[in-house]
């Protein structure tokens, strides 16, 4: 098939987290099971400063005339095409949504309506047309409201987090050249706003978000952020597919980024890689004190301040932490003050930095994430990938990845965001991290997990064919 993919980021050319990781491996993925992919973005600065695409030209139209140039690269290791939408005063200043992580351009609807704008139109003038878009979230979500009578291609939808929906004022209507009589309940209406989000759930020809447990979770009240009725009346065409990562990429056998190479039949040199992560970051030599490792954006969906109640007593416990992420303000504060409170305890990096993650995935013994809500996760498939146990709260595809050990798994598992059960979680962990054989069986059972993409790229072709099923009968 040919797929066009459809985001506002993909790794390496603009990433703020979970989002560009998926859009940067699933089409690689995609195409060596044959399939022709290629995937468009905007044109940020920050992509125009790399100098290595080729520039096509700067006569394109949006069908409301707007006019727009495009640039051409290729995603790294693959023959998969890049089309970078290339429009000044839109996309050329500092960073994606805002010039920070904790701040948004307040033209983000006239931007990202204008890119999903450009999308249609340059889809049309493709020498063939693709058979599928696939858009990914908020960002995208006005695609398919504007290619909603064309009889190809077929789009698919991918929510990859509930939380961002992209809603706007009425006022702000306008930005789309969409007509008043989409502005209603089964349109793109959304409690007096119009919402992004919604307009692709409702006009998409399938649906997909990030894992199963997340599918069944956000046509509930407590996880649908105010849309699960909408989900629930398009139940038929929501699939959940799981996540995966580049095994390719993720290796700890070839990984240059960290001390030793190691695998689950050799894994013995995983030692130096643990040696050199006290080494990186001070933490006191203790030969039974267990590495906690976090890598995290810092937000609320994160669910790191649980930790907060209870990491004196971990400490006490004889735990070291390595702590590495970005985020909001009152997080990053509180961490800071813990590793200044705790030097040679509880290290600190308020950073996104990819070499240090391979390094704490490769060095710490347990990795947690307490999430209150996960649409999917990939930290805990990388994580397990280097040998380091994930110990995770049961939510969304936390809960699908992640066996508990006591049901035969290789992982710790808890069911409430309540810091006491982390709390007992952690030291469950702790207590068999003592046993020496039994963690290096777990440590062994989390590398041979298979969370590479193979398998789940087949299930997105079922999704494309049902897809394009489903445009055909409209
Ligand atoms: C978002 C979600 C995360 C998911 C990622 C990729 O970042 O929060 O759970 O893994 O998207 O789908």
């Amino acid at each position: 098939m040919k797929i066009l993919f459809v985001t506002a980021e993909a790794y390496p050319f603009a990433s703020t987290g979970g989002l560009a990781g998926v859009t940067g491996s699933l089409p690689v993925a995609l195409e060596r099971i044959g399939h022709t992919v290629s995937l468009i973005m905007p044109f940020y600065r920050d992509i125009k400063n790399l100098d290595n695409y080729d520039w096509i030209g700067d006569q394109f139209l949006t069908s409301a005339g707007e006019k727009f140039g495009l640039a051409q690269t290729v995603l790294p290791g693959s023959n998969v095409s890049v089309y970078l939408i290339s429009k000044d005063e839109y996309f050329d200043r500092p960073g994606i949504y805002g010039p920070d992580d904790a701040s948004a351009y307040q033209d983000n609807a006239g931007r990202f309506s204008f890119f999903s704008r450009a999308i249609a139109s340059f889809q049309e003038n493709l020498k063939e047309t693709p058979d599928i878009l696939h858009c990914h979230d908020w960002q995208t979500g006005l695609v398919p409201a504007y290619i909603r009578s064309f009889r190809k291609p077929a789009v698919v939808f991918t929510v990859h987090n509930m939380r961002y929906q992209g809603n706007y004022p009425p006022e702000e209507f306008s930005f789309t050249f969409l007509p008043w009589s989409l502005f209603t309940i089964d349109g793109l209406e959304y409690f007096g706003t119009f919402s992004f989000l919604k307009s692709g759930i409702v006009f998409s020809d399938q649906i997909t978000t990030v894992s199963t447990s997340y599918a069944k979770e956000i046509q509930t009240p407590a996880f649908g952020e105010s849309m699960d009725g909408i989900f629930r009346k398009r139940s038929g065409s929501l699939t959940g597919i799981l996540n995966g990562i580049d095994y390719e990429i993720w290796n700890p056998s070839t990984d240059p980024a960290i001390e030793a190479s190691y695998s689950a039949n050799a894994i013995g040199p995983r030692k130096i890689c643990r040696n050199e992560l006290i080494r990186q970051h001070n933490l006191e030599r203790n030969p039974d004190g267990m590495i906690v490792g976090i890598v995290s954006r810092l937000t609320e969906q994160k669910g790191l301040d649980l930790l907060f109640p209870i990491v004196g007593k971990l400490i006490q416990e004889g735990l070291n932490f390595v702590i590495l992420g970005t985020g909001e303000k009152r997080y990053m504060e509180k961490f800071k003050e813990l590793s200044k409170k705790n030097p040679g305890r509880i290290s600190v990096t308020l950073d996104y930095d990819e070499e240090m993650a391979r390094s704490i995935f490769a060095g710490c013994d347990l990795f947690i994430m307490p999430s209150r809500f996960e649409p999917c996760g990939l930290a805990q498939m990388m994580a397990m990938r280097y040998g380091a146990v994930p110990l995770v709260r049961k939510t969304g595809g936390l809960a699908d990845t992640v066996i508990d050990e006591r049901d035969n798994g290789f992982g710790f598992v808890f069911d409430n965001a309540d810091p006491d059960e982390l709390l007992r979680t952690v030291l469950r962990a702790r207590g068999l991290f003592g046993n020496r054989r039994k963690w290096t069986w777990l440590v062994k059972r989390c590398m041979k997990q298979d969370n590479s993409w193979s398998s789940r790229a087949e299930q997105y072709v079922k999704v494309y064919r049902k897809a394009v099923e489903t445009r055909r009968r409209r």
